[in-house]
């Protein structure tokens, strides 16, 4: 069965995600798309549909790419959920945390799971060599971290927390998904200023078994995009390191085809694949944790008990 994509939201990545769909994922076309900006719709080239909702509705749809601004999300993965269709949704997964304990609940009441969030470090090849030697035990039981995070500028309408929230989420993500636990408190500490906003800034994160994970982040830092991480083990020494690029989408190019082949051979399967709801809604916690921690020091992440779908 050939998926029937719909794409909300046309801009950078709805737009990049459309032409990966189209040229480079098997068993998958883009049928429609759904943008506020009509241009951007239209620029796709395929069969636009003005209201999302009605998109989502479709049977000609048979799952749905959320790629839409952050304050959308939880409105279409709701909706997404209600029609029972696939939906893979741009990180994050709602613009607040509420939002995203309310679209776990909703799809936890469902009792199947729909929805993939689109943490896409957990198919870029060099995290996927790195988490395997490490479950190998190659390295002996993990000790640190350490992770760099580097934009070459963000927008001006970029807040200290968004460096948090919309950019270490990544790391978050990848520190769950790594090591399979979670993630107990967040200090964060900033150097001398740098810009208007905090920036860079060190987060450090404490796992549930003690693991110790630094991660740089810093979104002004002009010569490049620069994603990398090391592990250090009891027994080695592992790295994930990448070209440095212009911007995101030419450094994590494979990583987004292999999450969208992924997506869509869930979808044919009848599964959903890759970061989860609940793996959203963390990663939306400990960003708020580590919001908190800016200027106030180490903040503890209290979670709820994870809901048995997710188990
Ligand atoms: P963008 O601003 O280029 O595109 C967003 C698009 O959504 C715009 O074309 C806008 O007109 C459209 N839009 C806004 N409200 C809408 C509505 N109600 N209905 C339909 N369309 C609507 O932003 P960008 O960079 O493409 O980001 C989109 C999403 O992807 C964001 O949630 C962002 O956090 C996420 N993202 C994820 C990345 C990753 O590596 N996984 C990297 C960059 C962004």
């Amino acid at each position: 069965m050939t998926v029937r994509v719909g794409i909300i939201g046309t801009g950078v990545m709805g737009a990049d995600h459309a032409i990966t769909l189209r040229d480079l994922v098997p068993g998958a076309t883009v049928e429609a798309v759904s943008d506020v900006d009509p241009s951007r719709a239209a620029s796709v080239g395929v069969r636009v549909v003005t209201d999302p909702l009605a998109l989502i509705e479709d049977s000609d749809i048979d799952a749905v790419l959320i790629a839409s601004s952050d304050a959308t999300h939880e409105q279409f993965v709701l909706a997404c959920l209600a029609a029972g269709k696939p939906a893979l949704c741009e990180k994050p997964l709602a613009a607040e945390v509420a939002g995203c304990q309310r679209i776990v609940a909703a799809e936890a009441d469902l009792g199947r799971r729909l929805l993939s969030v689109g943490f896409m470090r957990r198919y870029d090849p060099g995290y996927v060599a790195l988490k395997h030697t490490l479950d190998a035990g190659d390295l002996g039981a993990p000790l640190l971290l350490h992770c760099v995070h580097r934009n070459v500028s963000a927008p001006d309408w970029f807040t200290s927390d968004m460096v948090i929230t919309n950019s270490a989420s990544h790391e978050i993500d990848t520190t769950r998904w790594l090591f399979g636990d979670e993630i107990a408190a967040v200090t964060v500490h900033e150097p001398r200023r740098s810009a208007a906003l905090a920036d860079p800034v060190l987060l450090v994160f404490e796992t549930v078994p003690g693991v110790l994970v630094d991660a740089e982040v810093f979104v002004n830092a002009r010569y490049g995009y620069d994603v990398r991480c090391e592990l250090v083990g009891e027994r080695g020494l592992a790295s994930a390191s990448g070209p440095v690029t212009a911007d995101w989408r030419d450094r994590f190019a494979e990583a987004y085809r292999l999450e969208l082949t992924d997506w869509v051979d869930g979808v044919q399967a009848g599964e959903a694949r890759g970061a989860s709801a609940w793996d959203g809604y963390v990663a939306s916690a400990v960003a708020r944790a580590g919001v908190a921690a800016l200027g106030a020091g180490r903040i503890a992440v209290e979670l709820p008990a994870k809901p048995a779908l997710y188990k």
